[in-house]
């Protein structure tokens, strides 16, 4: 059979120009949702009286029979046919006759591209959800087990303050909490249904674009048929949100690889997550989150690729936009790849406790607090400030830390001190003190978990729900 739109044509295809511009090398992926949009399609031409019953009813089972084909790798794409879309209504043809020629009435491959893009990203923004919700799970339960872990926490990479260690992964699940919602609010704009905007302006057949919307589970329709064909700011939504996900993957990839080194021994991650050195016997490399710290790379890339093919398009439909789907795919991929390792990796993360509390026993990261003890006597914050400068640095030079020094040696810098000053510079005092919503206080972890637990029970009842509705 020769080409589908062969017919104004004199002359073959130039080979290069064929396979240059064929996408169906990557777009196969869409088979399915490609077959789930004409089946809804070619049940309303038959709804509406455009097409008879019967020949409804055969191009529905043989689109079946072409899509059950495809699963079972029986058959065999061709170049010369394009894109996924005219390789499965040549199929069709060859299954079921010329009656395959009539799927195509009153669409166009532009609203069909379209639709199966809205289709296949919306499994996978419930997915990401699920992904998310798995490893911000993890993060909570090593935050339960480390409840009474106190390490340095750090501004500039400076040991700044000493803080839980669960306050810490708790910062994650935030982030991550965010993630996810951002992921599901853009679940209303990827359900919008582009079908029935035909090439550009619509179409003379009577459709009924609700009645398709409605079959495959789109809440609503595209207002105005070009923007219908040319719109691929769902897929800039996604590629941005990856791309923030990846970033906070990164961050916390970053710190991974800094925590399990040498000189900080605060975790170590489970071989199974690590590699060694072909050379050097004694390494174990973080290879997980170096290789997700440079993935972050190409997600990034794939939106910026985007952003630039689509700047300056004309309406509607251009070639351009066949561009779209490589760096989808490849940002899908990277993703769940990504998000995959992450849950199990820190789930089984060692955390060298007493490691931690030797970082915090050796540090000044509880200046701030004999601060605010001068404070609380009555010297403004700034002169305290001083002070305790001042004390630090003596501290530096005899080579002391602030509860080596005795009662003596800091009332030398202010007749404010007492004794009390030795409980206040304790790091469980210290913590503990920071007792506002949102702080490190054990009592305000222990409630942002169980917060933030609840929170997780909303979002496996909302992935629940729209697995069934994105299918
Ligand atoms: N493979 C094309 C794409 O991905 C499908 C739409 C083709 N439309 C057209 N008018 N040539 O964009």
């Amino acid at each position: 059979m020769s080409k589908l739109w062969g017919g104004r044509f004199t002359k073959k295809t130039d080979q290069l120009v064929e396979e240059y511009t064929a996408s169906i090398l990557f777009d196969k992926e869409l088979a399915e949702e490609d077959v789930q949009g004409s089946l809804a399609h070619v049940t309303m031409l038959g709804k509406q009286g455009i097409l008879p019953a019967d020949d409804v009813e055969t191009i529905k089972q043989g689109l079946n029979r072409v899509l059950e084909k495809i699963k079972a790798g029986e058959i065999e794409f061709s170049i010369s046919d394009e894109d996924i879309h005219m390789n499965i209504e040549k199929s069709l043809i060859e299954d079921i006759g010329p009656v395959g020629g009539k799927l195509h009435t009153g669409r166009s491959r532009n609203d069909q591209v379209a639709t199966d893009m809205h289709l296949y990203l919306r499994k996978r923004v419930v997915e990401f959800v699920d992904l998310l919700h798995k490893l911000q799970a993890a993060l909570i339960e090593q935050a339960k087990a480390n409840l009474d872990t106190i390490v340095p926490g750090y501004t500039h990479l400076q040991r700044a303050q000493p803080i839980l260690f669960a306050h810490h992964l708790m910062a994650y699940v935030s982030m991550f909490g965010r993630d996810a919602e951002r992921l599901s609010d853009s679940y209303k704009r990827i359900n919008t249904l582009p079908l029935g905007a035909g090439a550009l302006a619509g179409t003379t057949f009577p459709i009924d674009r609700h009645f398709v919307a409605s079959q495959l589970g789109f809440d609503r329709v595209y207002e105005n048929s070009l923007d219908a064909v040319s719109d691929r700011d769902f897929i800039l939504e996604f590629l941005s949100q990856a791309s923030i996900i990846m970033m906070h993957l990164s961050r916390l990839s970053e710190e991974l690889i800094l925590w399990s080194s040498t000189e900080f021994r605060f975790v170590e991650l489970d071989d199974a997550f690590c590699t060694g050195s072909s050379i050097m016997p004694q390494k174990k490399n973080p290879d997980v989150p170096e290789l997700v710290r440079g993935k972050t790379g190409r997600v990034y890339g794939n939106l910026i690729g985007l952003l630039t093919v689509l700047k300056s398009l004309p309406l509607a439909y251009n070639k351009d936009m066949q561009e779209d789907k490589e760096g989808m795919f490849d940002t899908v991929k990277t993703l769940q790849g990504a998000l995959q390792l992450f849950a199990p990796m820190i789930a089984t993360m060692k955390v060298n406790k007493e490691q931690m509390r030797q970082a915090v026993n050796q540090d000044f990261s509880n200046a701030t607090d004999i601060a605010d003890f001068l404070v609380n006597k009555g010297l403004p914050f700034r002169q305290a400030h001083e002070v305790i400068g001042k004390t630090v640095l003596y501290c530096i030079q005899q080579g002391k830390y602030l509860l080596d020094l005795t009662i003596d040696e800091f009332k030398q810098f202010s007749d404010l001190f007492d004794d009390r000053i030795y409980e206040v510079l304790q790091p469980e005092q210290v913590v503990n003190a920071r007792n506002v919503y949102g702080g490190t206080a054990r009592t305000q972890v222990a409630e942002a978990i169980a917060r933030a637990e609840r929170e997780l029970d909303q979002t496996a009842a909302w992935v629940a729900e729209y697995s069934e509705k994105s299918r």
